[in-house]
């Protein structure tokens, strides 16, 4: 793609699952047999744009990471480096861990929840186009279709934003690698990168999410994913 320059992709695994409940953590908690990680790097390798993969994974597990990498590659013929480092205690410690591994020459970075297992390769394609046709910071979002309300300390409305300019956000999403890394050197605390982004004062596009890139947090979403998995195949 003209203009793109390398795209490495941090894939983040290294949560507890803690809403999840299971005996190990989220990322390796199986989905029709495989961990919710291999399902995640099916997606990320079958994406022609990604040159090099970066999995975050908890310090307990990062050897299984490894071997669940080098199968996933196997499966795919896929010749995409994948290095596996250990996460830190919040999201966006994982983030910055991922961050300070990546090869000179990428350029483009996009930023993967494990959770979110069964991303299309579209939604990457998207990402990945917009980012490199100019814009600097770039996540998927889909239309929110309840109604939100704003509540303050004590439970009582203090507000109802228009819905139709509220979108719930999703992931990957993709930066210029320098907007990425001045957003990490200031703050990593954020439940998103794009709120790191947006701090900077940079403008982050919001362009089209898929329901299949839900994340899996608590049970319910599992068997969500286990439904929508025998749906695609
Ligand atoms: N994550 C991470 N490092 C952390 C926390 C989260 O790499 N310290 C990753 C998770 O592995 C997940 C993604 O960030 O792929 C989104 O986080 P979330 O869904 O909140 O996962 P967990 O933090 O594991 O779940 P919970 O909040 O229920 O404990
Ligand atoms: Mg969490």
């Amino acid at each position: 793609m003209t203009g793109a320059g390398r795209v490495g992709v941090i894939v983040v695994a290294a949560g507890s699952g803690s809403r999840l409940g299971a005996s190990v953590p989220k990322a390796f908690v199986p989905l029709a047999g495989v961990p919710l990680l291999g399902h995640a790097l099916r997606g990320v390798l079958s994406c022609t744009t990604a040159s090099e993969v970066v999995v975050v994974a908890p310090a307990a597990h990062r050897g299984d990471a490894e071997v669940l990498a080098e199968g996933v590659c196997r499966e795919l013929g896929s010749s995409v480096p994948v290095t596996v480092v250990v996460g830190g205690a919040e999201r966006g410690d994982s983030v910055a861990a991922g961050l300070a591994v990546l090869g000179e020459a990428v350029e483009i970075v996009l930023v993967h929840d494990a959770a979110r297992c069964l991303t299309p390769v579209a939604v990457f394609d998207r990402v990945v186009a917009a980012v490199a046709g100019g814009s600097a910071a770039v996540v998927p979002g889909t239309a929110v279709v309840d109604t939100i309300k704003q509540v303050d300390a004590g439970g009582f409305v203090v507000g109802t934003p228009d819905r139709s300019a509220l979108r719930a956000v999703q992931t990957p999403q993709g930066f210029r690698r320098e907007v990425l890394e001045r957003a990490h050197a200031v703050s990593s605390d954020a439940t998103d990168d794009a709120g790191l982004v947006e701090r900077l004062g940079e403008r982050v596009l919001v362009v089209e999410g898929d329901p299949r890139a839900l994340k899996v947090t608590t049970p319910a979403d599992l068997e969500t994913a286990t439904r929508l998995l025998a749906e695609t195949l």
